[in-house]
């Protein structure tokens, strides 16, 4: 099936995809970001629309190329990702693999902060952003297939399958991201499949194998083998 030249399962199906970090802003010049580079979403992109499928991928700031072949989105923050998801709905599919900042600073300074010598920092007020996996996969026009990732640098496996049942997804691919996996960033990931079914590893692979197998099962559980 992998290796049928122009074969389009996903033709007429409509598919979302989050992609890269997002930016928080502190003031005018500093942000809240994590070390996201969007390989392995807009890979997942670029695999969805070679089966067919017509792709919008909403991305934060990231320094790789918009993938040919998707309508690209470029948001800066969580909440105006969350804004670009809902009106790219209603949709077939949604593939959560930005890495959201968690928190948002609560009232970004109209001006550069300055220091203020001898009273040292002002701490930080930080507030929790929306879930946009969850919102999508629990969404009145929730997309027939649903899936997140799982960042994780410790119990990966229970973390996963927690977040499997907290966010309503489908699937999710579930990565460790210790800084010795090198994954965040790199060009390479091992991941796991983890589904109410079972639990399926992967073998380490390059972040456009992963896009290309993850496309492939996607596309089998929404339109079957006969595809
Ligand atoms: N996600 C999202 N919106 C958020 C946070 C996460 O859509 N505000 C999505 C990510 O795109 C990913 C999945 O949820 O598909 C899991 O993200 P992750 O950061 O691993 O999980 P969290 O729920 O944020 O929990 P924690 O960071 O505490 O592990
Ligand atoms: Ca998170």
């Amino acid at each position: 099936r992998h290796l049928v030249p122009g074969r389009r399962p996903l033709k007429g199906r409509k598919a979302i995809v989050t992609s890269g970090p997002t930016h928080e802003p502190i003031d005018p010049v500093r942000y809240i970001a994590n070390r996201s580079s969007g390989r392995q979403g807009h890979a997942i992109a670029a695999a969805l629309a070679k089966l067919g499928a017509e792709v919008t991928l909403i991305s934060g700031p990231v320094t790789i190329e918009d993938p040919a072949g998707v309508t690209m989105v470029h948001v800066e923050t969580a909440r105006q990702m969350l804004t670009a998801v809902e009106h790219a709905m209603p949709a077939d599919i949604a593939v959560m693999v930005a890495a959201v900042a968690d928190w948002r600073v609560v009232h970004a300074a109209d001006n550069k902060i300055k220091k203020k010598p001898g009273e040292g920092p002002e701490p930080l007020e930080l507030e929790e952003n929306p879930d946009i996996l969850k919102a999508v996969g629990h969404a009145d026009d929730r997309p027939a297939i649903v899936v997140g990732f799982a960042a994780e640098t410790a119990n990966v496996l229970a973390n996963a399958q927690a977040k499997l049942q907290r966010k309503g997804a489908d699937f999710i691919v579930a990565n460790d991201v210790s800084p010795d996996s090198g994954v965040m960033g790199g060009t390479r990931n091992a991941v796991r499949i983890v589904s109410p079914t079972g639990v399926e590893t992967w073998p380490d692979l390059d972040k456009q194998e992963v896009a290309m197998r993850l496309a492939e099962r996607i596309a089998s559980a929404l339109v079957g083998n006969e595809a």
